[in-house]
């Protein structure tokens, strides 16, 4: 299974538009230890021929031309992009949909939550629904992802629901607030080839829990939610008032962190990404990167190969 990291940050992107921290400008400056990333997403094939990816990120046309097997190759109009599948609903998952308008055909897969989302949405309708077909993905139900036409991928993809919310910008609809809710807003993938290999996506995840580290096990490789270091960095940093509970994301340390929480589930190959610009993680000379590495974590970049 061919596997690339489209972006690894989270939204907003790293440096993103409006910071000045420390870090951001040291990836402005070209520091080779403070790379740059796009915001998050996946592109896979079973064999190099049809690409599925994993959200659509606003970052998506920079990614697409940033990574050859994406280009089109043949005639005037085609693309080797066969389906997208949506895990969520936020900004940083969906408005990469907007730059795939043109009339290229791809089927497009989410939780029926998030296809709604798309639904009230009539800038969506860019992508003509005779071309971009909507499938729903129903948590546990197995499906071999497919083409516009129904053609099969190679590929096989599960979803499962993992604690979340709904999108940023619904929460002002939202009667009461679950950030660690199991209804669909947000998917983990379970994403596997006929060869029986293995890649569990949990990018948007609020909490480590049982069902995700038995999920996780015996996977060839994981990419986890790594948006912080720690629940209060927003907080200590200056920059907001939430903490990663608050917005839906387990942290990497702590005692109920992603690394604790995973550790001794054996897994081929740990990634986080999702990265958030206020992440020390991100900068390659940090004492929270060299923990990471301790605890057998990489952190992804933007065109990381992680082929099975
Ligand atoms: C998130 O992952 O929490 C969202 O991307 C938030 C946002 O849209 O800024
Ligand atoms: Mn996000």
């Amino acid at each position: 299974m061919r596997v690339r990291v489209l972006g690894a940050a989270a939204g907003g992107g790293f440096p993103q538009w409006n910071a000045g921290s420390d870090a951001c400008r040291r990836a402005r400056a070209g520091d080779p230890a403070a790379r740059p990333a796009t915001q998050a997403g996946l592109a896979l094939s079973a064999a190099g021929e049809g690409w599925v990816l994993v959200n659509a990120s606003p970052d998506l046309r920079q990614q697409i031309e940033a990574t050859a097997e994406l280009h089109p190759r043949d005639g005037l109009r085609s693309s080797p992009i066969r389906a997208v599948v949506l895990t969520n609903g936020e900004v940083d998952a969906i408005a990469g949909l907007l730059s795939l308008r043109e009339g290229t055909p791809f089927a497009l897969y989410a939780h029926p939550r998030v296809l709604a989302v798309l639904d009230r949405n009539p800038v969506f309708e860019v992508l003509d629904g005779g071309l971009v077909p909507r499938r729903p993905l129903q948590p546990e139900v197995e499906v071999e992802l497919a083409d516009a036409a129904g053609a099969p991928l190679g590929l096989l993809c599960r979803p499962f629901p993992v604690p979340g919310k709904l999108p940023l910008w619904l929460e002002g609809e939202a009667r009461s607030l679950d950030t660690a809710a199991l209804d669909g807003d947000t998917l983990g993938l379970e994403l596997s080839d006929r060869g029986g290999r293995r890649l569990i996506w949990a990018a948007n995840c609020a909490a480590v829990t049982r069902d995700l580290a038995e999920r996780a096990t015996g996977a060839d490789l994981l990419l986890m939610d790594g948006t912080l270091w720690r629940d209060d960095e927003m907080i200590r940093a200056g920059v907001g008032r939430k903490t990663g509970r608050r917005m839906g994301h387990v942290s990497m340390s702590g005692p109920e962190g992603a690394v604790a929480g995973l550790r001794g589930v054996p897994v081929g190959r740990r990634v986080f990404v999702h990265v958030n610009n206020t992440n020390p993680a991100h900068l390659a000379d940090s004492p929270e990167r060299a923990e990471l590495a301790r605890a057998g974590w990489e952190v992804a970049h933007d065109g990381m190969d992680l082929s099975l």
